[in-house]
């Protein structure tokens, strides 16, 4: 559109919730139309009265569920005793404890020798670091990424992402990146790490050395792909072998999604650098960490900074979440427990519904379906909606129901919203 083209005297309907003011590029409010008003537990309520069982927890951000008491306490204590709210990277008590807690319940007991940088709030922003990090380190430009990968929509998180639609929204060229196949990819079976070991080996692939691979062990945005735990070795062998910084990004899969706190814990690997937000404030607070091997921290001070990365009314719920949740195994086991029972129905649900191409993939409690024929995704969701479940779509063309429901969810609730899917697969295939 030519800028003449833009009209700023055209006429707009007002409407009473305001939505005529918000950009065109919203999402959600248009897959959900309804105005949200509380939210408890695994539910929320719209402001007309009507209660919504939540697959969806924030795209992973409430894995411990909305308005958790255990999070909500402290905060509300914290603050009404006047605790710093806002303090870019000063010591204040609240990352003092967040610290202590992070290092004593999170890295030692895995031997983890990280350090950790507190980036800008969003997953795209402990992406950011990660990349620009890995590429200070070694001093090269590529990184490696996989198909059907998401980072996040800043330009160096765009650039190692694969969504097509997403990629051309960056209005310039992304480059130094390469793009191999992830596990799993593709009708032909070309393996991505074959591939990469052949590149990386022969000095006349013409490939350069890259600074950095990175990888989710689970692609959520991606359609809920899954790399095996052998797959995720074999990555993390070759990235030692060629000195390359391997980069897991955990921002969906990680604070306990799969069942460990982080993703990889399932592979036996360790790697050099770990994206984390989403849920490790635990209460839907914005927060990110960048975690690195201590070697790796070659940043000068000041060098990677941004306004808002010590929020410390995240720092106070995340430090509860991580005490509550974290300091035994319970969470990790009841994860497993509820996921065992996610799969047996899904796995009925896509006997039930092969003339529809129905597939299950998943681990922990980070599960998709996919479907076949076009549309097919999009419907269940909105029949899921209808009938009081919020779930979204994920995958390339919007080909996969992908289910996050909180980790805290009761039996209960979890057999009302299986059946509710069930209930809207039925009517969407149907249909
Ligand atoms: C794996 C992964 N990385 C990065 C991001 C980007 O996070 P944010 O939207 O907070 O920037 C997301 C968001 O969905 C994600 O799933």
């Amino acid at each position: 559109m030519a800028r003449s083209d833009v009209s700023f005297t055209r006429p707009v309907t007002v409407v009473a919730d305001g939505s005529e003011l918000e950009s065109e590029v919203r999402s959600y409010s248009r897959a959900w139309p309804t105005t949200f008003a509380t939210a408890g537990g695994d539910r929320l309520r719209s402001a007309d009265g009507k209660s919504y069982l939540d697959f969806f927890t924030g795209a992973g951000a409430l894995n411990y569920g909305h308005d958790n008491p255990a999070l909500r306490e402290p905060l509300v204590e914290y603050l009404t005793g006047g605790g710093l709210v806002h303090s870019l990277d000063m010591m204040t008590e609240a990352k003092a404890a967040f610290l202590r807690v992070l290092r004593d319940i999170v890295l030692a007991p895995r031997g983890l020798d990280y350090r950790v940088q507190f980036t800008g709030p969003t997953g795209a922003n402990s992406v950011e670091a990660a990349l620009k990090l890995a590429r200070k380190v070694t001093g090269r430009h590529t990184a490696v990424a996989f198909t059907r990968s998401f980072h996040g929509m800043s330009l160096g998180a765009l650039a190692v992402t694969a969504n097509s639609d997403k990629r051309a929204g960056a209005g310039v060229p992304l480059d130094h990146v390469l793009r191999l196949p992830y596990e799993g990819f593709g009708r032909h079976g070309v393996s991505g790490l074959d591939l990469l070991e052949d590149l990386l080996a022969d000095p006349g692939s013409g490939v350069d050395m890259p600074a950095g691979v990175i990888v989710e062990t689970v692609q959520g945005e991606g359609g809920v792909n899954t790399a095996s735990a052998a797959w995720m070795r074999r990555l993390a062998s070759l990235c030692a072998r060629f000195e390359v910084v391997l980069i897991v990004d955990d921002i969906q899969a990680g604070c306990g999604r799969t069942g460990p706190f982080f993703s990889f814990e399932y592979a036996g690997i360790t790697p050099d650098i770990v994206c984390l937000s989403k849920s490790l404030s635990g209460f839907g607070l914005p927060m990110a960490i960048t975690l690195f091997r201590r070697e790796l921290d070659v940043w000068s001070p000041g060098e990677h900074n941004g306004t808002f990365r010590g929020s410390n009314p995240a720092f106070v719920t995340a430090t509860a979440a991580l005490r509550e949740y974290w300091s035994d195994e319970r969470l990790r086991h009841s994860t497993e427990q509820k996921g065992a029972v996610v799969t047996d129905n899904l796995t009925t649900l896509c006997h039930r519904h092969v003339a529809a191409g129905a597939v299950h993939r998943g681990r922990g409690l980070f599960h998709g379906v996919e479907f076949a024929e076009p549309g097919l995704a999009a419907n269940v969701c909105r029949a899921a909606f209808d009938r009081g479940l919020l779930v979204e779509t994920s995958g390339p063309r919007d080909e996969v129901v992908k289910l996050l429901p909180s980790l805290l969810i009761s039996q209960e609730n979890l057999a009302e919203g299986l059946h509710i899917l069930d209930a809207a697969v039925a009517a969407a295939t149907a249909a």
